[in-house]
């Protein structure tokens, strides 16, 4: 069993790859998130925690620019970035929402090239990949399919990646040894990795640090150590 490496030390000095400053966002006029405020720096793992209906869907998507911001901004790289996803994405932004996006009768081989990536370096992170090239992606188990779509976005070298709920569906052994190709990659290429995730203690093995959302707002915040993941789970969650 390949299990998630350990958090290692992040420079605070890193740069800041992706920010949200009092960003309030939400469904037409109705505002489900509000004045959040977070950064993500190059290198780092940061969890997005909270509870079911809290928000972390819709601040993702905000932050990708699948969802408008109705107030405060988003900074990718420093500089304030307000276009759609595919916009964003040229700029440098990862983005996995929690539907795994692959064209079922494509094969993987496909479904990769469909990326901006090349195939050949999907297979060298991830070398399961190598066996299953030729098979129709819909035919691939839940976890092969979220290695594929983890796959297609690292091999585009984005500078940040938005991961919403990496684990939905997926044995714990699997959700392991995503979260530590994740972990190698923030580690190997300073990629930084925003990670919504229900589970805490299964976030904060990887994470550097969190953010708790709760009813729309940044609750609180701080280090992913052990003392965190207690005070999280016996007070919030
Ligand atoms: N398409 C939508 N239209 C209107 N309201 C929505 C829509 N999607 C989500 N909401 C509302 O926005 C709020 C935040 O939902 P969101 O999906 O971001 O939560 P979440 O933290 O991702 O929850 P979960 O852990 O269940 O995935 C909720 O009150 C939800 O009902
Ligand atoms: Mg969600």
């Amino acid at each position: 069993m390949v299990s998630a490496a350990a958090p290692g030390t992040y420079a605070p000095s890193a740069q800041t790859v992706l920010e949200a400053r009092d960003l309030t966002t939400g469904y037409g006029e109705l505002a489900a998130v509000r004045g959040v405020d977070l950064q993500v720096r190059a290198g780092e793992i940061v969890a997005l925690l909270g509870p079911n209906g809290a928000g972390k869907t819709t601040t993702l998507a905000a932050l990708a620019g699948a969802l408008p911001a109705l107030g405060g901004e988003v900074r990718l790289l420093g500089k304030p970035v307000t276009g759609p996803v595919h916009a964003r994405v040229r700029s440098g932004l990862g983005y996995l929402p929690s539907d795994r996006a692959i064209v079922n009768r494509l094969t993987v081989a496909e479904n990769l090239k469909l990326g901006r990536g090349r195939p050949d370096e999907a297979v060298d992170r991830f070398p399961a990949l190598e066996a299953l090239l030729r098979r129709p992606a819909g035919l691939l188990s839940g976890g092969e399919q979220q290695m594929l779509v983890l796959a297609r976005c690292l091999v585009a070298r984005p500078q940040v990646v938005l991961v919403d709920e990496l684990s939905q569906g997926l044995a714990p052994i699997v959700v392991q040894d995503l979260l530590a190709s994740l972990r190698r990659e923030a580690k190997a290429t300073g990629v930084a990795v925003l990670l919504v995730e229900q589970q805490v203690r299964r976030a904060l093995s990887v994470a550097d640090r969190w953010y708790l959302l709760r009813q729309g707002t940044v609750a609180d915040s701080g280090d992913a150590d052990e003392a965190s993941a207690q005070r999280l789970v016996t007070t919030y969650l």
